[in-house]
């Protein structure tokens, strides 16, 4: 059968500014998923797509078409309203861990599709990995039994969800493609709108270690998002929030499902139970919930613990089990007395990542103990000497790399200089 149209022109239209008309853009999501438009052709677009953006309409176009390139999953059997939360991902960003069980706890169901760490932030996916037992790959059916009976699931999208996203997704990666704001937008939508969640909370990061480390970029980001979420029915808010330090104390798999299960006891790092209560009120809110228990409530009288419990249980993990340690271990000191200022999170999340927490081929294994724990942060006085950070990894070797890329990242002053942060929340946009 002949194709109705030829890519060339496509590009053309795009290379040269133009806007490309909505059957354009669905045959050549589709075309490109049969395998008819070739990745060099796909490339191509794609640059001229990163070098001359595109307006609101092709965006939301070329989303569905990505949509519409696999399946959507419905979850009508469900008796309690869906909500789901996702972030564009940042070092130590645990959230979705208490999140998830969290809101479960407080009436909503949610069915929280996850990925998997690529540079130097963390996956979601990963860092369960590392509880002895735990499967991320569940069928539709098993997913919708876990949500039936715990409240939340959190596993890896299967291969019918956007397959056009996977395959755009692994071509960006390798193309210089990937930082676009309309295809990170189309990207990130076409699977939480397939996903079939009825409310959506973004958690757009920026600062040194997020994606998107200029503030206005990101609200952008944001701004795009919402709009796709509200057009599709998706009842969509975004937090735009602080990633030029770590979140919570730890970094790394195990070593942050530690401090998860710490939240879940009502304990943990401020930073990260703060986030976690916004933003579960936040889900709670868009799906239209009026719980009778508060979240904060939640977590201290162990009913989110229960369905964290019950959740790792019911994809074949041992919530009891003893996480795996790294085999070594190495102190990384205070360089000089003071009050820290600044921990610049994208050299704490290359650190990790050297340490082998991370990957840098899709595919790769990870090491479920590496990481690092942090001993201090902004705003706190420490002495020379004492301990700054503690890295963990099987293997010695990765220390020396990984020491080298924290030389510079703590700012520390002893003259009264003032810490400079950005604000945990720095804005909401809704739709
Ligand atoms: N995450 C996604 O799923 N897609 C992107 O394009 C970027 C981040």
């Amino acid at each position: 059968m002949a194709e109705a149209f030829a890519v060339v022109e496509i590009i053309s239209t795009k290379r040269d500014r133009g806007e490309l008309s909505a059957p354009q853009i669905d045959w050549v999501v589709d075309a490109y998923t049969r395998g008819v438009v070739a990745d060099e052709q796909m490339s191509s677009l794609l640059m001229a797509i990163l070098l001359n953006g595109m307006s609101m309409r092709e965006i939301s176009r070329w989303t569905d078409a990505m949509i519409n390139s696999g399946e959507r999953m419905n979850w009508s059997a469900l008796t309690r309203p869906t909500a789901d939360k996702h972030s564009t991902g940042g070092v130590g960003d645990k959230i979705t861990l208490p999140l998830a069980p969290l809101v479960a706890a407080c009436g909503g169901a949610v069915p929280q599709l996850s990925g998997r760490g690529l540079g130097h932030t963390g996956g979601t996916l990963d860092k369960l990995e590392s509880i002895p037992g735990w499967r991320a790959s569940l069928s539709n059916d098993e997913m919708l039994h876990v949500l039936q009976d715990c409240g939340a699931v959190i596993c890896a999208a299967g291969a019918g969800l956007a397959p056009a996203d996977k395959k755009l997704y692994a071509l960006r990666d390798v193309t210089g493609t990937v930082p676009a704001i309309p295809l990170i937008a189309s990207s990130i939508m076409s699977k939480k709108i397939a996903e079939g969640t009825s409310a959506l909370i973004l958690d757009v990061k920026t600062g040194s270690g997020a994606f998107m480390s200029d503030p206005a970029k990101a609200r952008e980001l944001a701004q795009v998002m919402v709009a796709l979420g509200e057009r599709a029915g998706v009842k969509t808010r975004a937090l735009v929030t602080a990633m030029d330090v770590p979140l919570g104390l730890t970094a790394g798999n195990a070593l942050e499902v530690r401090e998860s299960v710490e939240v879940l006891a009502g304990g943990g790092p401020a930073d990260i139970v703060e986030l976690t209560l916004i933003m579960a009120r936040e889900m709670l809110d868009a799906a239209g919930i009026k719980s009778s228990l508060d979240p904060e409530d939640a977590l201290k009288n162990g009913a989110a613990m229960d369905v964290w419990r019950r959740m790792i249980k019911a994809q074949g993990g041992d919530p009891d089990a003893k996480l795996p340690v790294a085999k070594e271990q190495h102190i990384f000191p205070a360089p000089e007395s003071g009050e820290i200022l600044e921990m610049n999170a994208l050299s704490v999340g290359l650190s990790v990542w050297r340490l082998g927490a991370g990957r840098s081929r899709q595919g790769e294994a990870v090491q479920a103990g590496a990481g690092i724990e942090i001993h201090a942060k902004p705003g706190e006085i420490i002495k020379a000497g004492q301990p700054l950070f503690t890295l963990h990894t099987d293997e010695p070797e990765r220390f020396e790399r990984a020491m080298e890329v924290l030389q510079g990242a703590v700012r520390i002053s002893s003259t009264g200089k003032k810490v400079e942060r950005l604000p945990l929340i720095i804005e909401k946009i809704t739709g």
